[in-house]
């Protein structure tokens, strides 16, 4: 019997922790509040602290004889969850401090991907104050801009021209709060495409796929709003995207490949775990938004719950390093993926607000649920500030999986909203228009 132990409160980790218990695993969690899935996944194992109270998580792991971690979120990863945890003897899957700086930090992740000529590379500039600020805008243009605060901004601290910044002052204004705020940042060129996520297992050396993801990051419907963690996400039955072709996967998956030896080069260790590339598929080829050091959140839903292979299996080998030698396959199907969040969500979250789950009716439609950042106090679910619950459909069809999802939603009442339109046909044309436009004009 495999002991695991489940870092993490919100729903990716439900989804790691759900996987792990299908894999045959006596599952562990320590998250900082109770996530209710998890609490019930691991039979009330439960430990309930600050996800980066290291002590704490060790001693955990030796009372219950852990034999490996799986780290969810991306904090305890870039402040040295792993090292800390491997220095103790329990091994983890998620890189150490130093290959998690991929994540942690934008300029890094530019500089390396600069150093070692990573074709997906985007052009951009660091500052740490407001001195050639004005003149490298004046040089590129504020309209081909992005400002990127460097460190971990949960997906909302990049302001894009066009969509939140509308002039050079608005641009000014935000480097100088971001220097005001002691944030380092970085202004890089604006892409236009259209964007998917790779999440890949890497066991240090060898990097396997999985399904093609396309998140939507915006707050509301048709891509309008603030950024935000992820609105919603999906999958098509042929794991790729109508708009992303086999060829242009085998590109993203090489510049990961050489991302990984890059690492090891500059960093002396190596990665291990999971990568989650950001790509956006543009006119000039693809191009890398992001890398996270782990699983997408909600992205690791279209994946997991589709997964043939046994997902401690998979962890063993990134684990032991034998990657190889693991045939990773997923079925073929369909996911969408809809995250209920609280009103006001980014902006100002309306937290504490009771919901109510049908829990029957979801299980007769065959829609998954997986608990996010809500939080259970005498047998009833709250919400907090952040998203509140992911809501999973699987089927042949896209359009199919659509309509679990949806019905599911309705299955779940409080002060919530969500995003309608994710996984409809409507949206999906709306995005392969957009790339032919670009791809023939
Ligand atoms: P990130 O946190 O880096 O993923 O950025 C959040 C979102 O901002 C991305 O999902 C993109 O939609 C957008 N974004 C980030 N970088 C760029 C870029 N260089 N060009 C255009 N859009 C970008
Ligand atoms: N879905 C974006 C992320 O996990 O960062």
């Amino acid at each position: 019997m495999v002991n695991a132990l489940v870092v993490g409160h919100g729903a990716r980790e439900h989804v790691i922790g759900e996987a792990l218990v299908n894999g045959g695993a006596e599952l562990f969690a320590f998250m900082s509040f109770k996530n209710a899935g998890l609490d019930r996944l691991s039979k009330n194992r439960i430990n309930i602290q600050s996800e980066t109270d290291f002590k704490e998580m060790i001693e955990f792991c030796k009372v219950n004889q852990i034999d490996f971690v799986v780290v969810g979120p991306e904090t305890p990863l870039c402040v040295g969850i792993v090292d800390a945890l491997e220095s103790n003897g329990f091994p983890c899957v998620g890189p150490r401090i130093e290959p998690a700086q991929i994540e942690g930090s934008k300029i890094f992740m530019r500089n390396l991907l600069e150093k070692y000529k990573i074709r997906s590379n985007v052009k951009g500039r660091s500052f740490s104050s407001m001195k050639g600020v004005e003149e490298f805008i004046d040089e590129i243009g504020e309209k081909n801009l992005v400002v990127k605060p460097d460190g971990l901004t949960g997906g909302k601290g990049v302001k894009v021209y066009g969509d939140h910044l509308f002039s050079k002052k608005d641009m000014m204004n935000y480097c100088q709060e971001l220097i005001n705020n002691r944030k380092q940042f970085i202004l890089e060129e604006k892409m236009v495409g259209e964007e998917f996520t790779l999440q890949t297992f890497v066991d240090g050396k060898i990097v396997k796929g999985s399904p093609l993801v396309q998140d939507h990051k915006r707050a509301y419907e048709g891509d309008e709003g603030p950024n935000t963690g992820g609105m919603g996400s999906y999958s098509m039955a042929n794991h790729l995207l109508p708009f992303i072709n086999k060829e242009v996967v085998e590109d993203a998956l090489e510049d990961m490949k050489n991302v990984v030896a890059a690492i090891k080069a500059e960093t002396g260790m190596k990665y291990k775990g999971f990568l989650y590339g950001q790509f956006m598929r543009t006119s000039q080829g693809i191009k890398l938004i992001e890398f996270n050091a782990r699983l997408g959140d909600p992205e690791a839903m279209n994946i997991l719950p589709i997964l043939k292979t046994n997902f401690v299996d998979i962890c063993w080998a990134i684990l032991e390093g034998n990657l190889d030698e693991i045939d990773i396959q997923f079925e073929k199907k369909a996911t969408v993926c809809k995250y209920l969040a609280p009103e006001g969500y980014p902006l100002s979250p309306k937290s504490d607000q009771k919901i109510l789950i049908d829990q029957q009716r979801l299980e007769q439609l065959g829609t998954k649920y997986y608990y996010a950042s809500v939080y259970k106090e005498k047998g009833e679910i709250f919400t907090t500030t952040s998203r509140a619950m992911g809501v999973l459909g699987v089927a042949n069809s896209l359009k199919e999986a659509e309509r679990i999802a949806e019905s599911g939603v309705s299955c779940i009442k409080g002060n919530l909203f969500h995003r309608k339109d994710v996984g409809t046909p409507e949206l999906l044309q709306k995005r392969i228009d957009h790339m032919n436009s670009l791809l023939n004009g």
